[in-house]
């Protein structure tokens, strides 16, 4: 009834090619997608709602109370918060989103279900993106554990502290795959690659969803940003993109329809135009590709204030036609601007938006409230007791601690200066952040508190044995030179026998808005680092970062540099076991780090080029910069351990597969020679030699983490398909073509490792 309004959009968007995606090992994981029944009541309800109270039930609003974090304010003595709940009485609010907690919870639920006519429970929604108040690594670092199943327990930790305060529905996970360094988000999701971003994504999605939606330890999870959106030009935050259909299919969709097949009920809509049209008001990715190809049931919210922006994007004249044009796109839901209470009536009752499609999306809405169980009782994840009972627990934060520890990546450890002892040195710890509650949680979390969380001092101190063998010096700022900091700095080395320089961005430096032209530690901070060097200590970095890093001069020198990000309520611990070798670090990095930050957009899975540049050559006319090959620092999947790692006896067990139902085991010997324990993430990549479409150098199919005592080795096993050979060849749907294969096991993306070929043969 609403495709001939659409089809001019449709038709610019060459959307005839839809097509089922192929399986991908990814698929393997998934269950049954539970199904959306709507149940008989939602149509009567829908029978006698006006055309107000429908448009109501599709416009969200963020909480008026103010503040964020605490709980147990009272209720803002401005106006804002009376307005809200007056308009939760008149049924012009589906619910609000970053509340405060229990108490202003219950007091809107009330004034819905009690003062309200039609007495339709209210959803409460909030950014739970990697914890609520124990707060886990950004998702970025949780990536880096290569275990998907830390992610899924820590967002069920996070589900469960997060129910507790009355919120039913999560705006996480972040699915978007992002390839620019410079890009802020990249901290809020999954990484440069295709895999880890599927793997990730179901995973989170069962954690915060569980079993049953109407669990009061669960909410309704979110994929977000549909989509392309860390694909923006320049790694601009909100910037144009403008990508193939082919690499929408093959690089940015496939996180979204595995979140999707994981169960996840909604999805986001994203801020940036794609070829030209706005995600928000796009009919062929919002209706046509979501519900027509995917079967999609869940409903679609716009981004905050997404339906507006089209006005400044040039796409919309006003706030009318913004509203038809994301509305009939399919957006179900407006976020924040209130444009679909203000317009959507008039709309229908002007013929301009057909009644019949309001009707669907609310019935979208109520399905999922019944979902929840808001129905059955609107006031079961809202508990104040609970919300203090589940808050911070123990098992909470040694969850934090292990998924902490299991984030950091080891880049180098020259002289095995890693672990340190813990007695018998003087340690200085210096840095911006050595010492302080301040940048431990990360960019994003609403109901964190860095004044909460565990600094690397204190980390360190309760791991070492003469507590008086510490000296900290700040020795700069974070982005402006501190007065004398270096001096000190320099002095405090001068007495120690090993500095650790605990350096790098802010957590405002990464995240939403905060894209960075330049991906280095910052100037202050490096002179820091080069004055501190010049002392000749052993020298132990620690980064913290929000994104890969280009790093330079004395940083990339040091004996030792390892990877920290932003890990949350647990930072120090799990840094500090780390550092004193409680634990042998075991992640591996989920973005290449550049050698130079002009590099960027760098991935390690790009295509050959014409005019490859050979292995650490500079050749004239081959594609490398001046002076500089492309090639990573440090590429994806990188990481070392505390033990001697080696890989031999690469073995395939046939040296060709039929496209017909064949298979080939790959398998290899990972060995530990060393003297301490170690995981290890071994890895398997594949190139396609030639195509009818060009493939990437190397490609992940799949890994593999094994614990390796002293001494020991195992056999580690794969198995390739066709189906793993697939890719989106020229109609835009998947293809395999028979031809000569690479295999290489390897510890990470650019290492030699073990190479094979094998032919598959139609
Ligand atoms: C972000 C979303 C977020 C929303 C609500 C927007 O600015 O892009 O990721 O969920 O705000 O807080």
């Amino acid at each position: 009834m609403f495709e001939t309004r659409i089809s001019r959009r449709a038709a610019l968007m060459g959307a005839g090619a839809v097509a089922a995606w192929a399986a991908s090992p990814a698929r393997a994981l998934l269950q049954a997608t539970e199904r959306v029944k709507a149940p008989a009541f939602v149509g009567d309800l829908i029978a006698r709602m006006t055309l107000e109270e429908k448009a109501g039930q599709l416009s969200l609003m963020a909480s008026a109370w103010g503040g964020t974090s605490a709980a147990s304010l009272n209720p803002p003595s401005n106006g804002d918060f009376p307005r809200q709940l007056d308009e939760a009485r008149r049924g012009l609010l589906t619910g609000v989103f970053n509340g405060n907690g229990a108490r202003m919870h219950r007091m809107l639920q009330t004034a819905a279900v009690k003062e309200s006519r039609m007495k339709i429970p209210l959803i409460f929604g909030a950014d739970i993106i990697h914890g609520h108040r124990t707060i886990f690594p950004v998702p970025l670092a949780e990536v880096a554990s290569f275990e998907p199943d830390l992610a899924r327990r820590t967002a069920e930790m996070a589900a469960f502290e997060a129910a507790g305060t009355g919120i039913d529905w999560n705006f996480a996970p972040m699915v978007d795959v992002a390839r620019d360094q410079r890009w802020g988000r990249g901290v809020e999701g999954g990484g440069e690659d295709v895999l880890l971003n599927e793997l990730f994504a179901i995973a989170r999605v069962k954690g915060f969803q569980g079993r049953d939606l109407k669990s009061d330890a669960h909410m309704l999870a979110t994929a977000k940003h549909f989509a392309a959106y860390g694909a923006a030009e320049a790694g601009l935050d909100y910037n144009t993109v403008d990508v193939s259909e082919r690499t929408l299919r093959e690089v940015y969709l496939p996180p979204f329809k595995a979140a999707f097949d994981a169960g996840a009920l909604s999805v986001m809509a994203s801020f940036n135009e794609l070829s030209g049209i706005p995600s928000t008001g796009n009919p062929w990715l919002m209706t046509q590709l979501l519900r027509g190809e995917w079967g999609f049931e869940g409903f679609v919210v716009s981004d905050y204030t997404g339906d507006e922006e089209m006005i400044a994007h040039g796409f919309a004249k006003d706030a009318r036609e913004a509203t038809r044009l994301a509305f009939l796109a399919g957006v179900d839901m407006s976020m924040q601007s209130g444009f679909y209470r203000t317009h959507l009536p008039d709309l229908v009752r002007s013929g301009e938006v057909p009644q019949a499609r309001v009707d669907e999306s609310v019935r979208r809405v109520l399905a999922m409230k019944a979902m929840l169980g808001l129905f059955e009782d609107p006031f079961r994840r809202i508990d104040e007791r609970r919300e203090q009972r589940r808050s911070m627990t123990r098992p909470a934060l040694s969850l934090a601690r292990e998924a902490g520890r299991k984030s950091i990546v080891l880049l180098k450890n020259e002289g095995d200066l890693l672990p340190l002892p813990r007695s018998g040195k003087r340690i200085a710890l210096i840095g911006p952040f050595a010492a302080g509650q301040h940048d431990l949680i990360g960019p994003w979390c609403v109901y964190g508190d860095d004044a909460k969380a565990v600094d690397l001092a204190t980390g360190v101190r309760e791991a070492i044995a003469d507590k008086s063998s510490i000296i900290v010096a700040e020795g700069s700022g974070i982005e402006e030179p501190l007065a004398g900091g270096i001096e000190a700095a320099v002095a405090a080395a001068r007495q120690a026998d090993i500095v650790v320089l605990a350096i790098g961005e802010s957590q405002n430096m990464s995240g939403e808005a905060q894209s960075r032209t330049e991906i280095v530690v910052p100037r202050p901070q490096q002179q820091l680092a080069e004055a501190v060097a010049a002392v000749g200590k052993p020298m132990v970095v620690v980064l913290k970062n929000g994104r890969a890093l280009a790093l330079e001069g004395a940083v990339a020198n040091a004996s030792a540099i390892l990877v920290t990000w932003f890990l949350g309520t647990e930072t120090g611990h799990s840094i500090a076991d780390v550092l004193f070798g409680a634990y042998s670090p075991s992640g591996r990095l989920p973005v290449s780090f550049p050698r130079e930050s002009g590099q960027q957009p760098y991935y390690y899975s790009h295509k050959p080029t014409g005019r490859p540049n050979p292995e650490g050559k500079l050749e004239a006319y081959k594609a490398r910069f001046r002076g500089l090959t492309n090639t990573a620092l440090y590429p994806f999947g990188h990481g070392l351990t505390y033990g001697k790692i080696g890989y031999s006896d690469l073995a395939l067990s046939s040296r060709s597969m039929a496209m017909a139902g064949g298979e080939i085991a790959v398998t290899a010997r990972v060995g530990n020679t060393g003297t301490r324990a170690a995981e290890e993430v071994v890895q398997l990549y594949i190139r396609d030699r030639a195509a009818s479409i060009t493939r990437p150098v190397r490609l992940l199919k799949a890994f593999r983490k094994v614990t390796l005592a002293p001494g020991s080795s195992e056999v580690v096993r794969f198995v390739l398909r066709p189906a793993d050979l697939a890719f989106v060849g020229l109609q835009n749907k998947p293809v395999v073509e028979p031809g000569t294969f690479d295999v290489w096991i390897a510890p990470s993306a650019e290492a030699d490792g073990l190479h094979a070929t094998f032919e598959l043969t139609a």
